[in-house]
């Protein structure tokens, strides 16, 4: 079937490039020129693993155009993959949505369903219904929801293995359309539901997880002062299966483009309808308090308690693991705050290191490192703020003889212990009692 992705962002992109490799002929459409341009040379203007080779292998299947028009020819189905940023009152901000429908419905030259598969607000495929309705086009348009639960970093896996294909519909052609699109995947997988209730499943989704990730936090606060171990309290209550072991690595908070913008959005979405999501409050609070936090611990590893000139490590600027995204990264929140206690910093992040530099440009006593071992020489302290995988695999000899600190800060918990502690270090992690 041929398609139109409207949004060649982490979400748009990666939908169009696996929509291709299912065997649909794909149309991507974004307004900026460059982005698009580098697209068409074959080149990702993101990280996310794996995603320039499957672009390569499926370029027969898949076009990028900065004409709507030549976008939307002949296609059955539009997906709206736009930016819904946080406004100021932390609702979702709809402009871009709403004017890529509008701009959908004034451009077709034939009948279309219209899918946004950007995080909405619920009711928002009502609204895009009120612009159809309000349209002078003679074409008939349909509008469903089909949210993405794509996490950065392995979002090619998330779209071809999906755990559930969730797709609201309100009409049987929608019904039909999705239905075919998502052919390739087993009947079983497809999870069939209103578009109001497939808009709010996101949010839930993401919300639910989100308040998972701060519980394992607090957890891991609690055995810092019991002496509790929080990797086998971790372990042992995800044993149960309606628990679940997935999202319990304690960390220093989430961050991302998604559940620090959807669960201030869900909240906004609940007070306009005067109901009380306090787990949510609670889950925002937590979230926010938490890099402030790991700043004191960071601080703690010093006799003094004092991060002035002390010379900080810090590896990892992402928001995770396997991406260049620093949106909303816990990672760069800590760095900000060593910056104003005037430490002196030390950054590396393999990925991630150009978007930091523009983010902490107005930043004191920055320096970023090209390489790990020069982030980590001469340095009073190393932090551990992302789990990249090569951090893993530290070289500790090599650091002792490039530094005479002997104390790391684990925010990721990515060592042991006791393999820390005979490589002649000291090692303080999340959760470890103090
Ligand atoms: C998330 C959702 O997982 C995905 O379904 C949705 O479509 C988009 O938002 P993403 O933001 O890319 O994906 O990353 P994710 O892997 O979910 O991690 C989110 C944050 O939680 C990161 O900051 C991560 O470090 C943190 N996290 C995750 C933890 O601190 N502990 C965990 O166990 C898991």
């Amino acid at each position: 079937m041929k398609l139109t992705i409207i949004g060649s962002g982490y979400v748009g992109l990666v939908s169009a490039i696996c929509f291709a490799k299912i065997g649909h002929e794909v149309a991507c459409i974004d307004k900026d020129e460059n982005k698009i341009s580098s697209l068409k040379k074959g080149i990702i203007p993101i990280y996310e693993p794996g995603l320039k080779e499957m672009l390569a292998e499926n370029s027969a299947n898949i076009s990028f155009t900065t004409d709507l028009s030549e976008a939307l020819s002949d296609s059955e189905a539009v997906f709206i993959a736009v930016g819904t940023p946080q406004g100021e009152d932390g609702s979702a901000d709809l402009s871009y949505v709403l004017s890529a429908a509008k701009e959908i419905v004034e451009n077709s030259q034939e009948d279309k369903v219209i899918i946004t598969k950007s995080t909405v607000p619920v009711g928002t495929a009502d609204k895009i219904r009120d612009i159809i309705k309000n349209s002078a086009s003679k074409f008939d348009f349909k509008v469903a929801s089909n949210p993405e639960f794509l996490r950065e970093g392995s979002a090619i896996q998330d779209f071809m293995e999906p755990d559930r294909i969730v797709i609201g519909v309100n009409d049987k052609k929608s019904d039909k359309i999705l239905s075919e699109i998502y052919h390739y995947f087993a009947p079983e997988k497809l999870v069939k539901t209103d578009s109001k209730t497939s808009e709010l499943i996101k949010y839930a989704a993401n919300s639910f997880l989100a308040a998972k990730i701060c519980f394992i936090n607090e957890m891991a606060d609690l055995c810092e002062k019991t002496g509790s171990n929080i990797k086998e309290l971790s372990q042992a209550i995800g044993l149960d299966s309606r628990i679940g072991d997935k999202f319990l690595n304690p960390g220093p908070g989430f961050g991302g483009s998604c559940f620090p913008k959807d669960i201030m959005a869900i909240l906004n979405i609940a007070q306009q309808n005067n109901v009380n999501l306090s787990l949510i409050s609670s889950t925002i609070n937590s979230n926010k308090n938490r890099k402030s936090e790991m700043t004191k611990k960071i601080a703690k590893n010093f006799d003094d308690n004092s991060l002035e000139n002390k010379k900080v490590t810090v590896l990892g600027l992402a928001f995770k693991a396997n991406t260049d995204d620093i949106r909303y990264s816990p990672a760069i929140e800590i760095v900000k705050n060593l910056s104003k206690n005037n430490a002196i910093i030390k950054a590396f992040d393999p990925e991630a290191l150009e978007n930091s530099k523009q983010e902490l440009k107005n930043y004191q006593n920055i320096i970023f490192c090209n390489d790990l071992y020069e982030a980590i020489s001469d340095c009073d302290l190393i932090v551990i703020a992302t789990e990249w995988p090569e951090f893993k695999k530290l070289d500790f000899n090599k650091i002792k003889s490039i530094t005479k600190s002997r104390k790391i800060v684990d925010l990721r918990n990515i060592f042991d212990l006791e393999f820390i502690e005979d490589q002649g270090f000291k090692y303080d992690f999340i959760g470890k009692k103090n």
